[in-house]
């Protein structure tokens, strides 16, 4: 981080959200250098009182004008409401940082997990900036530094993505439908199509006419352009499992040359942003709860895949509130200032 910046002006769109709400706590507590956080979200909310460690903010609506006089803004709301301001927030002089799916996939839009390619930020002062989709950017956490050990050619994967990643009204349905039906009462989804609570969705995001979901073709699309790796082949399928916070993902990956556990190992442990919690006679591996709240991706289960040829099977838990959205927003925030763009 340059020290001699301290007078950041910062907003934070969807500041009442889960991610949002993360976002405030992870700005403060990684000393990002705040001159003023300007905190917005919908007309809703508008007045209303957001609060931390004794700092009190009113929320103000998310309009053209309020991006006037800031450095940067960090998107936490939702794709039509950054495809709609974060145009409006570049053309006042701010840089984006979009936790949204609306320009991941655009070509001159970097998407970046920084300890993976923090590179493409180097050179040039970017407008937007997209940070991956969640249970992208916790996948790759585990899979980068094998891939850099042995070349990853291809991934089958299956994710069981917690409420939060559905946002504070997920977070609130799995609580209260676990409290009715524990108490013998009816609980009638509103979030989700289904019941959560005691049962599991395989489904996550809308379904596409291919049978996939766009979740799960996020973990394709997104995984190559970060990657840098255009021919890389991912099968994906996501499940929601009534875990309050933190992703995790059994993987099944093939290299292109022949794979050891124990170098494997070195390569999680060499690799900052994760660990390796990996001792299964002593019943050690990665656990939502253990990784709920946590800067590092956990990295377990790994194993001699023993259907692939130079496959590693393996298991990854990450928060996918930080490492999937306001960690890894906050970290490319943290590189812009490093390379001098803010
Ligand atoms: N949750 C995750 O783990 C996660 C991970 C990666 C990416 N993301 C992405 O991050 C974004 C936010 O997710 P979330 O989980 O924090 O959702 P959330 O808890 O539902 O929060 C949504 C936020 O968007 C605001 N908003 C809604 N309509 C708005 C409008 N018209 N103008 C301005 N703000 C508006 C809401 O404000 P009000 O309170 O005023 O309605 C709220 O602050 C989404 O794009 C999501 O895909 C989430």
């Amino acid at each position: 981080m340059n020290p001699s910046v301290n007078n950041l002006k910062v907003g934070i769109v969807g500041a009442t959200g889960a991610v949002g709400q993360e976002l405030i706590r992870l700005l403060h507590e990684r000393k990002f250098p705040l001159q003023e956080l300007v905190l917005l979200a919908s007309a809703r909310s508008v007045g209303k009182k957001v609060s931390w460690e004794g700092k009190t903010w009113i929320i103000d609506e998310a309009k053209p004008e309020a991006f006037d006089d800031l450095d940067l803004a960090i998107f936490s709301a939702s794709g039509s409401i950054s495809s709609k301001l974060a145009p409006e927030a570049v053309n006042r002089g701010c840089i984006v940082v979009d936790n949204s799916s609306a320009f991941r996939m655009d070509p001159k839009v970097p998407l970046v997990v920084p300890e993976i390619n923090a590179h493409v930020l180097r050179n040039e002062k970017p407008g937007i900036v997209a940070n991956p989709n969640c249970s992208t950017a916790v996948a790759l956490m585990g899979l980068f530094p094998l891939h850099q050990a042995f070349g990853l050619k291809r991934f089958f994967v299956s994710t069981y993505q917690a409420v939060s990643g559905t946002g504070a009204a997920a977070i609130r349905e799995l609580e209260a439908q676990t409290r009715a039906l524990m108490a013998g009462e009816d609980y009638a989804p509103e979030v989700y199509p289904y019941q959560i609570a005691f049962n599991l969705l395989p489904h996550v995001d809308s379904f596409l006419d291919d049978g996939y979901t766009r979740e799960e073709m996020k973990m394709l699309n997104e995984g190559r352009k970060i990657l840098e790796h255009p021919s890389l082949e991912v099968s994906c399928t996501c499940v929601r499992v009534p875990v309050l916070r933190a992703h995790s993902m059994s993987i099944n990956a093939e290299f292109d040359s022949p794979v050891s556990v124990s170098i494997a190992r070195e390569a999680i442990e060499g690799f900052s942003g994760s660990e390796l919690k990996d001792d299964p006679s002593n019943l050690v591996y990665p656990m939502p709860i253990d990784y709920s709240e946590k800067v590092s991706c956990g990295i377990g289960r790994i194993r001699k895949d023993t259907a692939l040829n130079n496959g590693l099977a393996l298991w990854v838990v990450g928060d996918q509130l930080w490492k999937g959205a306001a960690l890894n927003a906050v970290q490319i925030s943290e590189v812009l200032l490093e390379y001098g763009h803010l």
